[in-house]
């Protein structure tokens, strides 16, 4: 049977294989799929050695996305200016093509929920790897503008300057600020500590849709403080999980799955519903 798994440290929590599970029986294709946690620094071996004994293909989730693009043979566009991948698959021909399907799952799940990108002001928290993911798939949506907001500013100008040539994007402090923004796209790692982006509350309003790509059971510090200042519109980061899944089952198997049904079946799963 074809193998998959998922590379990560920690992973043990991965819904991956809940994910890729749901999708190969709903497609009726033959294939397991699995976790693995090498050491950090025994990852390139530990991704030879699936790949020697006979993988088809696999995701790469943190801390081993950016070792990951300088591990294999190839890098898709997308891979390319993301700077990091998180989907590998072994070619017919023996090459280990690297992709990345994260920010294609973000612009998938904005869609499914009905947000328009074209011609809207995007407002990105953070420049960190999750910011560079995401930033040539919005910009391909054609926003009228893109401002990336950082704690670290120099990261936020760095970013900028690198995808200008894309579309519209600027970078501003915090404090520089000013809306209405449309879209507020939290790609901080704040939420975790269960801290907040240092966001002023004006710049919420009742039209605003507000996504962060983390996601917990119950609602992120950051969709909490939103939806306290009347953000109505409010989306975590667990479509935009099944989405980049769906993404990467669709390189490796040329069969894209449904994604609703599964959603729905990992939001029970988690609790959520
Ligand atoms: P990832 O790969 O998930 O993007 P990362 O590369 O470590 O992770 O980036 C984390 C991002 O969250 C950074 O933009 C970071 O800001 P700095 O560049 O200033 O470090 C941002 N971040 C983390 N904690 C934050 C907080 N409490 N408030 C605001 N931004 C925060």
């Amino acid at each position: 049977m074809d193998r998959y798994l998922v590379f990560g440290h920690p992973v043990r929590h991965s819904k991956s294989p809940f994910i890729h599970t749901l999708f190969a029986r709903q497609t009726q294709q033959e294939l397991e799929y699995g976790l693995a946690e090498p050491a950090v620094d025994e990852f390139a071996q530990a991704l030879r050695t699936f790949f020697a004994q006979g993988g088809k293909g696999c995701n790469v989730t943190v801390p081993f996305k950016e070792q990951a693009f300088t591990l294999v043979d190839r890098l898709s566009p997308r891979a390319k200016r993301a700077g990091a991948v998180n989907t590998i698959k072994l070619t017919d021909d023996g090459v280990l093509l690297g992709d990345n399907t994260d920010g294609a799952g973000l612009v998938a799940d904005l869609k499914s929920h009905g947000v328009t990108l074209g011609d809207s002001r995007i407002l990105l928290l953070g420049a960190g790897g999750a910011a560079r993911g995401a930033l040539a798939p919005l910009l391909a949506e054609l926003p009228s503008e893109l401002v990336i907001a950082n704690r670290t500013h120099a990261k936020a100008q760095q970013l900028a300057a690198e995808f200008c040539d894309l579309g519209p994007v600027t970078a501003q402090t915090y404090e520089q600020l000013a809306g209405p923004f449309d879209l507020v796209i939290n790609s901080t790692s704040a939420s975790l500590q269960g801290e907040l982006p240092p966001l002023a509350p004006a710049l919420i309003h009742t039209d605003i849709a507000i996504y962060d790509m983390m996601y917990g059971a119950s609602d992120t510090a950051f969709i909490s403080w939103a939806k306290q200042h009347g953000a109505r519109q409010t989306m975590d980061g667990l479509g935009m999980l099944v989405e980049q899944a769906a993404e990467a089952f669709t390189v490796w198997r040329g069969i894209r799955p449904g994604t609703k049904q599964v959603l729905r079946e990992l939001k029970r799963n988690l609790g959520v519903i």
